[in-house]
């Protein structure tokens, strides 16, 4: 056969992977198949695909296995936006998508290449787990690339979409990377199924509820991002890709901005003149940030508090925003738990911080301490204490108790603080403070009442201002809040060429 005909007929029989009866049952459950996903995933013509032939021969219980070339996994390189990227996608049709030693192998390469060339991976996950057939070798191909997972976490940006099932040891690949996407109903990850489930526990459940992308997006918070649909999911992965930079050695990408007039008026009047009647702080952020660049992480997970990536100027940033309109913007564990770790993603990778303030303090309660609040709010504290990207803090209204320290003080590293003229920044809110510190006064007054309206209005005035902050220098400026846009760029430009060196050390021991 002529050489040239045998290579273009190997081609073709990799290409359609498990057969095209495989191919449309995978269509007829509304999934993509593996190389679709990288199509639509890659700018077009931009793919190059590695180990297409690699085979599984002569493995596990029977040497008679049907064999498939690329054994159920399509890796290699190409461009997003332009960008150099590594990726592998599980190929369903062939076993499921499970993991056999050649398999992993396969992520292996690209991995080790994208350590080298310093690009983000992008994984595809569409796998039944451990090729069964394989035994303990599948389990040590799942190892080698969790441990190539650690340790290009904080060197190259790690992506992991679920585009199908993903249970068992398979998850804690996705569970080390930086982010993930679930797609709703037809992906689901758990580390045991609903029938293990049922025999240990006796719960009925089912996949979906058991980790499916709601679940997993409103529950547990494993998942980012919940997406309608794979289109969705994969539209994603692009644009978040667009806020980051390929490693930990560079910067995002800037992108073109022409703005004029940087004044915002509609700042002057969100925040509502009672300091107890709520906000939306997803609007003060539509206000700072370049039009329709937000992307909201972790969207319907503790949504007391915003986390998110967005653009000031051209220039990416990453905001940790308290949400006034949920649970007054209070911390509890999952909030902190969550703003600590999209802050150390920014960190990890020069994005700069906007820190964007009202607070009331931490959610009390036997639930929280007993869940270890004291831990986890730590975590939000460590993080954005030992973060050295450019941080900037805006004080909207509410900075008190400990969650003041937390929120990016200028004690504990940020390089610019400002308020709004409205802040109330002090230990405790008026009527918490005037029970304990005037209890004897009120207790002797003819009427309670009336005297405690009269010190906590005393207190409000004396106490709850930015000025005290303002007068130690923990606040650099009070500002009018239409102006807010201009000191943002103004200042992310001054600390443009920030350089922190942090004692020397091996690590360092957050609070897990
Ligand atoms: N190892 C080897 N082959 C596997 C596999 C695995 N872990 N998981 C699925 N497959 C194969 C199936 O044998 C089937 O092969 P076929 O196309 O030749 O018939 C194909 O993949 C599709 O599986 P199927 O069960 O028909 O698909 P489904 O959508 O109905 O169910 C799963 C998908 C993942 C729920 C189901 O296949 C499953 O439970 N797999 C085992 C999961 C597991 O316990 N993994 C090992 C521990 S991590």
């Amino acid at each position: 056969m002529d050489k040239f005909h045998e290579l273009q007929q190997k081609i073709a029989t990799a290409i359609i992977g498990g057969g095209e009866a495989r191919i449309s049952s995978q269509h007829k459950k509304g999934k993509l198949t593996a190389r679709e996903r990288l199509q639509l995933l890659l700018d077009e013509g931009s793919f190059e695909e590695l180990d297409m032939f690699v085979h599984n021969r002569n493995r596990g219980m029977t040497t008679d296995q049907e064999q498939f070339p690329g054994d159920g996994v399509v890796t290699g390189y190409g461009t997003v936006n332009g960008r150099l990227v590594y990726v592998f996608s599980q190929d369903f049709t062939v076993y499921g998508g499970s993991l056999s030693e050649p398999h992993a192998r396969k992520i292996c390469k690209i991995m080790d290449l994208a350590m080298q060339n310093g690009a983000p991976v992008i994984g595809l996950n569409d796998s039944g787990g451990a090729r069964i057939q394989e035994g303990v070798v599948s389990l040590g191909g799942y190892a080698d690339i969790f441990y190539r997972n650690t340790r290009a976490s904080g060197v190259i940006p790690q992506i992991s979409a679920i585009m199908g099932p993903c249970a068992g040891g398979a998850v804690y690949s996705p569970a080390i990377t930086d982010f993930i996407l679930m797609v709703e109903e037809t992906s689901y990850m758990f580390v045991t199924g609903p029938n293990v489930v049922k025999t240990v526990t006796h719960e009925e459940v089912t996949s979906e509820e058991l980790g499916g992308a709601h679940t997993h997006a409103t529950k547990s918070g494993v998942t980012h991002f919940s997406c309608g649909n794979e289109v969705e999911c994969i539209r994603n992965i692009r644009q978040l890709l667009s806020y980051m930079p390929q490693n930990c050695e560079e910067d995002a990408p800037i992108y073109p901005y022409e703005g004029t007039d940087e004044i915002r008026p509609a700042l002057n009047t969100i925040i509502p003149p009672s300091s107890s009647h709520p906000y939306d702080m997803k609007d003060v952020i539509s206000e700072l940030t370049d039009t329709d660049s937000f992307l909201e992480v972790h969207k319907d997970f503790a949504e007391n508090i915003i986390v998110g990536f967005a653009r000031i100027a051209g220039r990416s940033i990453g905001i940790v925003a308290n949400q006034p309109a949920h649970l007054a913007g209070v911390l509890d564990i999952h909030a902190s738990v969550k703003g600590a770790r999209f802050t150390r993603f920014c960190d990890a990778f020069n994005i700069p911080l906007l820190v964007l303030v009202d607070v009331p303090g931490f959610l009390p309660g036997t639930d929280q301490e007993w869940n270890g609040i004291i831990t986890n709010g730590a975590k939000l504290l460590f993080a954005l204490s030992e973060a050295t990207v450019p941080k900037i803090t805006v004080t909207t209204r509410k900075a008190y108790g400990g969650a003041y320290c937390v929120m990016n003080s200028k004690h504990i590293g940020a390089d610019l603080n400002f308020a709004f003229p409205q802040a109330e920044i002090a230990v405790m809110g008026p009527k918490g403070a005037v029970e304990i510190i005037y209890k004897r006064e009120i207790d002797a007054a003819p009427d309670r009442e009336a005297r405690m309206n009269e010190l906590v209005a005393e207190y409000t005035e004396r106490f709850a201002n930015p000025y005290l902050a303002a007068e130690k220098g923990y606040i650099d400026e009070v500002i009018v809040p239409d102006q807010t846009r201009i000191k943002l760029i103004k200042g992310y430009a001054m600390l443009e060429n920030k350089v922190v060196s942090m004692p020397r050390k091996k690590h360092g021991n957050i609070p897990l």
